[in-house]
C-alpha cells in the first residue's frame, strides 16, 4: 500500500470515528448546548442593603447576586477578608455576622440586612490589637499572611465557641481555615494562648 494511501485511509477512520462520537451524544445534552446559545442575560436587579460593618452604618445598593466578601472587597473596600477560592474551601474569606463565623464568598450580601458584620479591620481596638491577633505575632501563626486574616477570624470564634479542649479538638475546629505555608503549629499555639489566658 503507499504511503498517500495510507495517510487517506488515516484521515478517513479518524474523519468516521468523530462523526461516530457526536452521534452517540445524546440528543438531551445537545439540545442543551443549543439551549446555551439562546440563554438571555438577566439584568442586574439593585438591593439596598443596610448593615452595620466593623460598628459603623452602611447603606449601599448591590445586585442581589453579589456575595457579602465582593461586597467588602469590591464597593467597600475592606480588602481583608481575602478571596482564596471563592468556593468555601479555604476559610480565607472568613468574617463574623452577628457573632458567628461565616465564609463570606458563600454569603450572599442580601441576607445581611440588618446584621452586624465584623472583618479583621474592626477587630482591634483602635491602636491595640485584639489578643488573637497579638498572639499569632508572638507565636509566628503566619508567612506570608495571605490566610492570615480568615485564620484569626476563626481562631477567635473557635475559642469563643470552646472548641479548645486539646489540640485535635482545635486543629478539628480550624480544618475550614488552609495554610499553603503550613503555619499550623503557631496558629494552634495561638489559639492556646489566648485561650488559657
Ligand atoms: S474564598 Fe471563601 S472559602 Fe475560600
Ligand atoms: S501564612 Fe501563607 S497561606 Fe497561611
Amino acid at each position: 500500500m503507499s504511503k498517500e494511501s495510507t495517510y487517506s485511509r488515516r484521515a478517513f477512520l479518524k474523519a468516521s470515528g468523530a462523526f461516530v462520537m457526536l452521534a452517540s451524544i445524546p440528543y438531551s445534552l445537545k439540545a442543551m448546548y443549543v439551549d446555551v446559545d439562546k440563554l438571555t442575560v438577566v439584568p442586574k436587579q439593585a438591593l439596598s442593603i443596610t448593615v452595620s460593618i466593623n460598628k459603623k452604618s452602611y447603606s449601599v445598593p448591590a445586585d442581589t447576586r453579589t456575595t457579602l466578601l465582593d461586597l467588602l472587597r469590591e464597593e467597600l473596600h475592606l480588602t481583608g477578608a481575602k478571596k482564596g477560592c471563592d468556593h468555601g474551601q479555604c476559610g480565607a474569606c472568613t468574617v463574623h455576622v452577628d457573632g458567628e463565623r461565616v465564609l463570606s464568598c458563600l454569603t450572599l450580601s442580601a441576607m445581611i440586612q440588618g446584621k452586624e458584620v465584623t472583618t479583621i479591620e474592626g477587630l482591634a481596638d483602635g491602636e491595640k490589637l485584639h489578643p488573637m491577633q497579638q498572639a499569632f505575632i508572638e507565636c509566628d501563626g503566619f508567612q506570608c499572611g495571605y490566610c492570615t486574616p480568615g485564620q484569626i477570624m476563626s481562631a477567635v470564634a473557635c475559642v469563643k465557641e470552646g472548641h479548645t479542649g486539646s489540640v485535635a479538638e482545635i486543629k478539628e475546629f480550624m480544618s475550614g481555615n488552609l495554610c499553603r505555608c503550613g503555619a499550623y503549629n503557631g496558629i494552634v499555639q495561638s489559639i492556646q494562648k489566648v485561650a488559657n489566658a
